[in-house]
């Protein structure tokens, strides 16, 4: 049947009507669109539109879609609904009769859909913010494993200073508690109820707005109706949200495909998470890297689809509003499946300790040091740099590193070098100097480590007192 089909003649052009339907993908909507129902019929019981009766009855009605859909997939094959909204209305009429069109009384779908999608989000940003707990929890266990093993730490590809493979893993900490924190502020804002925004200009009826938000757990209702039923700002930012979160697990590939290569040899591939080649037999390929990189390129682009979308759009709501749902529901999909194959690849991926330690040892990666050394005895920090430089490249013809050059031939460079300069490169005195917060020093890196696993342990406290 077409819907709301009064004021019409003909019926749709069959294409179309197939075409313009959103039930396909919006049907993951079903359990909010049944919450966010079931708070409007208990506003319009107490707006004495509805009998107590009538109220039980739509209410059951609900209840019972919600479970019909959890038994069985297949209750939501309709060929016909337009839309949850619609599929909800046909189901309950169905369930209960003609009390079921009561429940669209002094409401549009303008303002379901809008909250709907606030309420989808939501949840994702919990479940969302729960894998990125677990997966800064696997790399704060895995840099506190790690514990004195160094690695060289690189500045265009070059190898630059050594630094702690703790030091180096909590980068990604960082990151990723960024993009915690975000979630979490994007959630802040847009926890607010559009439902009693009607169509445009407000509800028709004297709906309990605060009610209503109250009882679906929003901080309260939005503040104009215009803005409520045509914002995806709440969208926009989310999916842009996920999109720095997916250029983070991005890099993350790269750099771990780097470094299991031969020529790095990092780290070994954990076979569980990797595939053959099908013609040559040697290959252990780096799959789950290597899609996590190609799939979060689509999350930028969704978050820039969705911005397109919006920019030509007057006020207030416009069908293509119906476009900004896929984008957000590929980029959630895509990201919850990613964190816990991230989570668990990292807790099982192998570190070559000695290869990394080899690595840090030569390519002087202690020149910074060394030059160091020579500021403490008062060498012009320019001077030093240049000092340090024909170090290196004598080193450089004789292909030895800095530490085996004779004193004799240090001092020809500069007679402030003695003895204990042999001692300021070893990688114990490299590591041990960058003695600030943030730096690389073992007991900055240890304590940076201790006080993260305290933020992790907080966040899934509050996780936890949610849940
Ligand atoms: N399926 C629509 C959407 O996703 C629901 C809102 C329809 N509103 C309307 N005025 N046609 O945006």
């Amino acid at each position: 049947m077409k819907m709301l089909s009064g004021r019409f003649r003909q019926p749709l052009d069959p294409d179309f009507e197939r075409w313009q339907r959103s039930f396909g993908f919006d049907r993951r909507l079903l359990k909010y669109e049944l919450a966010a129902s079931s708070a409007h019929a208990r506003a319009l019981k107490n707006a004495g539109i509805l009998s107590a009766d009538e109220l039980i009855n739509i209410l059951q009605g609900l209840k019972q879609i919600g479970e019909q859909a959890e038994v069985s997939q297949a209750f939501l094959d309709d060929s016909e609904a337009e839309d949850v909204h619609h599929f909800v209305e046909k189901r309950l009429v169905a369930l209960i009769g003609e009390t079921g069109y009561k429940l669209h009384s002094g409401r549009s779908r303008n303002e379901q859909i809008a909250t709907d999608l606030r309420l989808y989000i939501r949840t994702v940003i919990d479940q969302l913010c729960c894998e990125l707990t677990e997966l800064c929890a696997v790399f704060a266990d895995r840099a506190e494993q790690a514990a004195d093993a160094a690695m060289p730490a690189y500045t265009h590809l070059q190898r630059a200073e050594p630094v702690l493979v703790g030091h180096w893993l909590m980068a990604y900490v960082d990151m990723f508690l960024r993009d915690a924190d975000r979630l979490a502020s994007c959630r802040k804002r847009m926890n607010l109820c559009p439902l009693g925004s009607g169509a445009v200009a407000g509800a028709t009826l004297p709906l309990d707005r605060e009610f209503i938000a109250q009882a679906l757990n929003f901080d309260g209702p939005t503040t104009n109706s215009i803005d409520a039923t045509s914002d995806r700002d709440f969208a926009i930012e989310f999916v842009n949200t996920l999109s720095l979160l997916a250029l983070h697990l991005s890099r993350w590939a790269e750099e771990m495909i780097l470094f299991s290569s031969h020529e790095y040899g990092f780290i070994t591939l954990p076979e569980a998470y990797s595939t053959g080649s099908s013609a040559m037999p040697q290959k252990k390929n780096p799959d789950l890297l290597e899609l996590v990189r190609g799939k979060c390129g689509g999350i930028v682009g969704h978050s820039i689809s969705l911005m397109i979308t919006l920019k030509g759009l007057p006020l207030s709501y416009n069908k293509d509003l119906q476009e900004t749902q896929k984008p957000v529901f590929d980029s959630s999909e895509t990201i919850l499946q990613i964190l816990p194959l991230v989570t668990g690849w990292m807790r099982i991926v192998e570190l070559n300790h000695d290869r990394m330690q080899q690595a840090t040892e030569s390519g002087f990666t202690n020149a910074w040091a060394a030059a160091t050394y020579l500021v403490r005895r008062g060498v012009p920090s320019r001077l030093a740099h240049e000092q340090i430089g024909k170090a290196v490249q004598l080193c450089v013809g004789k292909d030895c590193e800095l530490q085996d050059l004779p004193l004799d031939e240090l001092r020809s460079i500069n007679p402030a070098f003695d003895q204990d300069f042999y001692e300021s490169l070893s990688l114990q005195s490299v590591l041990a100097i960058h003695d600030v917060p943030g730096g690389t020093a073992p007991a900055r890196v240890r304590q940076a480590i201790n006080l993260t696993k305290e933020k992790i342990e907080a966040l899934r406290g509050e996780i936890h007192a949610h849940a």
